[in-house]
């Protein structure tokens, strides 16, 4: 019996293909997270991320305005601290002259119409590496306290002129801490995009590298989630839209695309995804060696991503593939 369906019908041309098209990429579709450093103009290229870097201040300015002309507009700018401000309180977290929140404020002065995402954990201002308090007997991981130290980060972030606070450290409860903080001190027009099913992944491994944040002692697996679990990260959302939360955010994205469509059948929010550290590192380490074609892979990742529901996709990728797109 020969077919009658014939499916392939709609990929015969070019032109039908595109017709067809379910999902596509565009430069709006990204957020770039970048590496901010001490010093002056300098750029040290982070060995285990190929083309990505560590900029000091002035120079993190050239590469926003890069990324603006190709249409990228969203940012989450990451700082390295100097281990030597490294306390158990991450007490410069919330200094407004230090090296992360005036690269903030001058970044927004630059270019008012990009968007800040600003980060909320402790783990780079900590000299423990974790996103909460440590308990310096026990070694365990704080929730209480730490919100009290995660609320006022978020504070003096908005202050700096953060458009949206993105809490990273995963403590139960900080989504609605945040919240009252922000709206209590004039902030009612900050957004929170919240990491609301952060996995305890090894593809951190070289944003940790990044930002020398590794944890000290133990690993971040009684905060993170388990990556064997799916009901969880749905409790999870339930909890993020019940304390306010904006925006809800996948992490990691490759492994957990199915966590990815799954949160969006369950929300009426905006869904992203962090295509992160690790995930970037293998496409680069294959592409190098010539085993794969990197832009080619790089556009099929950002592709499922998107495909498995997410609206926006923080990736390392964002200037790349934008410059992809800008090809055509
Ligand atoms: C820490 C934080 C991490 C990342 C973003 N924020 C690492 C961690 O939880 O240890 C990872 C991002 C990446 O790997 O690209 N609060």
């Amino acid at each position: 019996m020969l077919p009658t369906h014939r499916p392939r019908r709609n990929r015969k041309s070019a032109v039908i293909r595109d017709m067809v098209q379910e999902t596509r990429l565009t430069a709006h579709d990204f957020i770039y997270p970048v590496f901010i450093t001490e010093g002056h103009n300098q750029t040290e290229e982070i060995k285990s991320m190929p083309g990505i870097f560590r900029f000091t201040a002035d120079r993190v300015i050239d590469e926003i305005g890069q990324c603006v002309e190709l249409g990228v507009k969203a940012f989450a700018p990451f700082p390295n601290i100097n281990e030597v401000l490294k306390d158990p309180m991450a007490r410069e977290s919330t200094n407004l002259e230090g090296l992360y929140l005036k690269t903030v404020a001058d970044i927004k002065r630059q270019f008012p119409e990009v968007v800040l995402m600003t980060d909320v954990a402790m783990d780079p201002y900590s000299s423990d590496g974790h996103d909460g308090v440590v308990d310096p007997d026990s070694g365990e991981i704080l929730n209480d306290p730490s919100l009290e130290v995660l609320g006022q980060m978020a504070l003096a972030q908005a202050r700096a002129g953060a458009d949206i606070i993105g809490p990273s450290d995963m403590m139960d409860g900080r989504v609605a801490w945040i919240r009252r903080v922000l709206d209590e001190n004039g902030f009612s027009h900050v957004s929170i995009m919240s990491y609301t099913a952060k996995y305890a992944s090894a593809f951190y491994g070289p944003f940790r590298d990044a930002l020398s944040s590794a944890p000290k002692k133990g690993d971040k697996k009684s905060y993170q989630m388990n990556p064997a679990n799916r009901l969880e990260a749905l409790r999870e959302l339930a909890l993020d839209e019940a304390e306010g939360a904006d925006m809800v955010m996948i992490k990691p994205a490759l492994s957990y695309l199915d966590i990815i469509r799954e949160v969006k059948n369950h929300t009426h929010l905006p869904v992203t995804a962090y295509n992160v550290s690790g995930e970037y590192a293998m496409i680069k380490a294959a592409a190098q060696n010539g085993w794969v074609d990197g832009e080619r892979t790089m556009m099929e990742v950002l592709m499922s991503i998107k495909r498995a529901g997410a609206d926006a996709i923080l990736t390392y990728f964002a200037k790349e593939a934008a410059a992809v797109l800008r090809r055509g």
